[in-house]
């Protein structure tokens, strides 16, 4: 496949380079298989998931203007949002990532229809303010800082430009908490382990969802990223939510 990817991570702390680099590793060794296994994991939630955050995104962008506006998928991995997001609103839709492999799978999904771009989210290699939406999904909670990641974010939006992150969460019901964390931390690293061939992989994404703030705090940093206007939406109980947040005009 003739590479199109544009390298441009650049230098950062040792103890930010490693995670990068472990978390990089992680997403190159299960990318044949992730596309499987979120369907699969998720019984297909996760794609109506992708739905809503096109549906909501597209409420903000200007009607007029949507041709020309421009989308920035952040940590896109193998394209579902970036995909999703070009089907569903019209507008142009660019991906970044880090992890190569991931970007390649993407590729073979988006043809020439979304440009890819190998990328850091700490660190994007894009000027201020040149994106009237930009999209996160699962992927805020891989950084080595959220608030980093927040923070350049916000710096590639226009002013009055809107941001939209979906991650898990913490499910809303008591009952439900206990039935969720046991499939979370059992069933799946099994499940993963086995199909992917990596338990690693499918044990980190519970830890990882463990140590990430839950719906209020992350609302609380994304106002203290800079970002008003924040709310967020649960979905199907509070598994996933997005946040959507405004960068102040
Ligand atoms: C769980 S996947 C999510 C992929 C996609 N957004 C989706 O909804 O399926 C997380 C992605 O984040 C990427 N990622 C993690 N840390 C990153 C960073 N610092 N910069 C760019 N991409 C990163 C990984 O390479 C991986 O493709």
């Amino acid at each position: 496949m003739q590479t199109r990817f544009v390298f441009t991570v650049r230098d950062k702390t040792n103890a930010a380079n490693e995670h990068a680099g472990r978390v990089r590793e992680m997403f190159a060794g299960i990318a044949k298989r992730y596309d499987l296994l979120n369907h699969l994991l998720s019984g297909n939630v996760d794609k109506r998931w992708r739905r809503i955050v096109a549906e909501r995104v597209r409420e903000k962008l200007s009607p007029a203007h949507i041709g020309s506006s421009l989308i920035l998928d952040v940590a896109c991995g193998t394209g579902d949002l970036s995909l999703t997001l070009f089907e569903n609103t019209g507008a142009r839709v660019v991906g970044t990532d880090f992890c190569r492999p991931m970007l390649e799978i993407a590729a073979g999904k988006t043809s020439d229809r979304i440009p890819l771009i190998e990328g850091d989210a700490l660190d994007l290699p894009f000027r201020d303010g040149a994106f009237e939406v930009v999209t996160i999904a699962f992927g805020l909670r891989n950084l080595a800082s959220v608030e980093g990641g927040l923070a350049e974010l916000r710096r590639v939006l226009k002013p009055g430009g809107w941001v939209a992150v979906l991650e898990f969460s913490r499910p809303a019901n008591a009952m439900m908490r206990p039935l969720f964390g046991l499939y979370f931390t059992r069933v799946l690293p099994l499940m993963g382990g086995l199909v992917s061939g990596s338990r690693m992989a499918y044990s980190y994404l519970p830890a990882s969802v463990q140590r990430f703030p839950d719906q209020e705090q992350l609302s609380l940093l994304m106002q203290r990223a800079g970002f008003e206007q924040v709310r967020f939406e649960n979905l199907t109980g509070g598994i996933a939510a997005l946040h959507m947040g405004k960068r102040p005009e």
